[in-house]
């Protein structure tokens, strides 16, 4: 059944507004947005819709396919729910429209979609930016993109409590179909760099649910924030990893400790591969892309530590397959998935081989899916 169709069955007619908000997969750029860095997503062809109507009262009632589950909340004074903690991000959404001055009438809403919970595809960013964009098309509102984007990580971090960065929500808002996004996370300016027809995005889920992903993400957060400290206290003028060079880095060795110095060292190292990537993928160079991206993954797996035994298990996998250009881990890390670049007419191999070889190796199911990049929320349909 659509999200239509369950809306027509739940509210007995059809829904006045749909919108629809997808996941993302990260080709390179890891744990570099909270740093100010360089970030290189794709939008993939996985979303949360949302469809709904006006209701006469101050009222939400929302039903969460997803969860078969619903709930009922006021817009006056929204609160947070540790019972059906999946209304969250609407109502935190909610809550910040209306106190940066959006006046919201109630609402009856049916939300669900494909992109896999806690598997490292940003589902939260795309019910978070969805529920920003179905407001905004109720409503018959203009806003700024990048507004509706910060709005969207507001809620994540101030209403749900997670302290990410902001390429999830970005992408997710601004994503363009066969294109993925170069983002400047200090000042937000972007481009979207073409992804040839010739090679296939494929992504790996380990099934393994990001366990440690919150904990462990705030502690490398934190060792980001110590690093910078150390080297500024040196004398360089550096307000964020973003700001320091290798050079710089090297130089400061001797004031950080070795786990301090391997977390920076990684960051830094990341975004000048960012910027070759974006280099190497505009020229046409995706042998380099692809060395690129493994040397990534070998940097989150030595001196960032965020891998997974499962998630190596697959990279490994991946690297031995015909037409395989790179592979990595993807998002936050701690499980999750792995992202692949792929020759396209080897993609329905490499998926089979790697589902199975996972299967073999530790006895895990894999799904692979062979993704297209797609539109982000706010691009016209
Ligand atoms: C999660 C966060 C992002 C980003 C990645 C790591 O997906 O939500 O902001 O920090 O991890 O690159």
């Amino acid at each position: 059944m659509t999200i239509e169709e369950s809306f027509q069955q739940m509210f007995s007619s059809p829904p006045e507004v749909m919108v629809r908000a997808p996941g993302r997969v990260n080709l390179i750029g890891e744990h570099t947005d909270y740093n100010d860095g360089f970030v290189l997503p794709a939008a993939i062809d996985r979303a949360i819709s949302y469809a709904g109507r006006r209701r006469t009262d101050r009222r939400v009632h929302v039903f969460s396919i997803d969860f078969n589950a619903s709930v009922e909340f006021s817009l006056e004074g929204v609160q947070r729910d540790s019972q059906h903690s999946w209304s969250n991000f609407l109502r935190g959404v909610s809550k910040f429209l209306e106190a940066d001055g959006h006046q919201l009438p109630g609402a009856d809403i049916v939300f669900g979609g494909d992109v896999p919970r806690e598997a490292g595809l940003s589902s939260s960013a795309a019910v978070e930016v969805g529920a920003v964009a179905f407001w905004t098309k109720l409503l018959g509102l203009t806003l700024d993109p990048v507004y509706v984007v910060k709005l969207a990580r507001r809620t994540e971090n101030e209403f749900v409590g997670v302290p990410c960065g902001i390429m999830d929500q970005f992408i997710s808002a601004l994503g363009r179909r066969d294109h993925a996004l170069f983002l400047d996370c200090r000042d937000l300016t972007y481009r979207h760099v073409p992804l040839r027809a010739d090679v296939k995005v494929v992504v790996c889920n380990s099934g393994v649910k990001r366990a440690l992903a919150q904990s462990e993400y705030e502690v490398r957060l934190k060792q980001c924030q110590q690093a910078v400290a150390k080297i500024a206290a040196t004398g360089l003028a550096v307000e964020s990893l973003r700001d320091v060079k290798l050079s710089d880095l090297r130089a400061a060795r001797g004031v950080l400790t070795d786990l301090l110095w391997r977390r920076a060292y990684h960051v830094v190292s990341e975004n000048q591969r960012v910027l070759e990537a974006v280099r190497v993928l505009e020229g046409g160079d995706l042998e380099r892309f692809g060395a690129l991206m493994n040397a990534s993954h070998n940097s989150l797996r030595d001196d960032y530590e965020v891998s997974s035994k499962e998630l190596d298990a697959l990279v490994e996998l991946a690297r031995k397959q015909p037409g395989v250009l790179g592979a990595r881990m993807t998002g936050a890390g701690f499980g999750g998935c792995t992202v692949n670049l792929v020759r396209a007419d080897a993609a329905e191999a490499f998926a089979q081989a790697v589902g199975r070889g996972y299967q073999e190796a530790l006895g895990l199911n894999a799904e692979v899916y062979i993704c297209r990049a797609s539109d982000g929320a706010l691009v016209p349909a």
